[in-house]
């Protein structure tokens, strides 16, 4: 097999940045790929080297990284930043103009700039990777991706594993603490899971799923969502509900719902996700782990991928 080799240069190096080297050195090669890290950047300064440990050797943030390196594709697995998606923003922005691809874990600059950020990429003949902002590994933007040519007319999603993991437990008798407690000692909720269960973050998945399958150009401001932190289980009465993103045109929300035996997302327990899609011509419903380092690594090991093949 022929390996394509390309130069690149990482924004964040936590658990899921970690998780994508480990990824490439042992997977690159078998799948015909030679990823050169040529830089890391993360909130001290820059690393100029390719190392398991984040070793500040020059000063300086991402502009000045990205000018040192010219990378051919930047890695975005920074944090979110929802106030102004920085410093993502400003590197897509200059990245982009310059004819860089840009793979990306972090949803905030899209949910954000969706528009502008695929207007630029296009202008310069760019690609945008962001499989891992929507269900991690699991093909969301991925397998839309091969479902072209079909009019994409409704979504339908569990797109947050803490809320569908509280959720669970709480149809299983566990009181909404008690179950959020549980997701936290797991590791499936955060220390400050606000974003998680008032609806955000799967609105947030769900801005970029719906312009990405409908050719849109919302912003999470444009999505309606409630999350599941005034649900107790004495409400539920022994009903199923779920946190669902749904998206219809330019209508899209964010809300729990009951749901019946018949819904194809009924059994998405758990921490999974899951995807309905309704096309003129037919649905496709996909279920996969939302979460987790490897799993959003592996989305943006797959972007690559697709990258090196002209199919982004
Ligand atoms: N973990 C998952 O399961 C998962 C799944 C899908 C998507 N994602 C997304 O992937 C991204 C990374 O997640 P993670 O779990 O790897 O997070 P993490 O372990 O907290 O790592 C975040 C990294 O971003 C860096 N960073 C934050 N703000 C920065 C700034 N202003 N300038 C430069 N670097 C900055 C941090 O630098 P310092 O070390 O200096 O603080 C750190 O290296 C997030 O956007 C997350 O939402 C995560």
């Amino acid at each position: 097999m022929t390996s394509v080799s390309l130069r690149a240069m990482f924004l964040g190096y936590g658990n899921v940045g970690k998780a994508l080297r480990k990824m490439i050195k042992e997977r690159g090669e078998k799948t015909g790929l030679n990823v050169k890290i040529e830089a890391v950047v993360n909130r001290s300064g820059i690393m100029l080297e390719d190392s398991d440990n984040f070793i500040k050797n020059k000063e300086g943030g991402p502009i000045d990284a990205l000018n040192m390196t010219n990378p051919d594709v930047i890695i975005d697995v920074s944090s979110a930043n929802y106030e102004s998606g920085e410093p993502s923003l400003s590197l897509y922005r200059e990245a982009l103009s310059r004819g860089i691809h840009v793979v990306t874990a972090n949803k905030a600059p899209l949910a954000l700039r969706y528009g502008e950020i695929m207007d630029l990429a296009k202008k310069h003949s760019a690609s945008v990777g962001f499989q891992a902002t929507v269900m991690s590994g699991t093909p969301s933007i991925n397998l839309l991706r091969l479902m072209r040519g079909l009019k994409i007319v409704k979504i339908r999603g569990i797109l947050n594993g803490t809320t569908n993991y509280i959720l669970t437990r709480m149809h299983q008798g566990l009181e909404y603490d008690q179950a959020l407690k549980e997701a936290q000692a797991l590791g499936y909720a955060e220390t400050n899971p606000e974003h998680d269960v008032n609806g955000f973050d799967a609105a947030a998945k769900l801005t970029i799923l719906t312009n990405f399958a409908m050719g849109l150009n919302l912003s999470i401001k444009d999505v309606v969502f409630s999350g599941i932190e005034n649900i107790r289980k004495s409400s539920l009465k022994g009903k199923k509900v779920k946190l669902i993103a749904y998206s219809e045109g330019r209508f899209a929300k964010v809300s729990p719902e009951e749901i019946t035996k018949e819904d194809p997302l009924y059994n998405v327990e758990g921490v999974m996700n899951a995807l309905d899609i309704h096309s003129d011509i037919q649905e496709v419903v996909i279920m996969g782990p939302g979460a987790g380092p490897q799993n959003a690594a592996f989305g943006l090991f797959s972007d690559i991928v697709l990258i090196t093949k002209g199919l982004i």
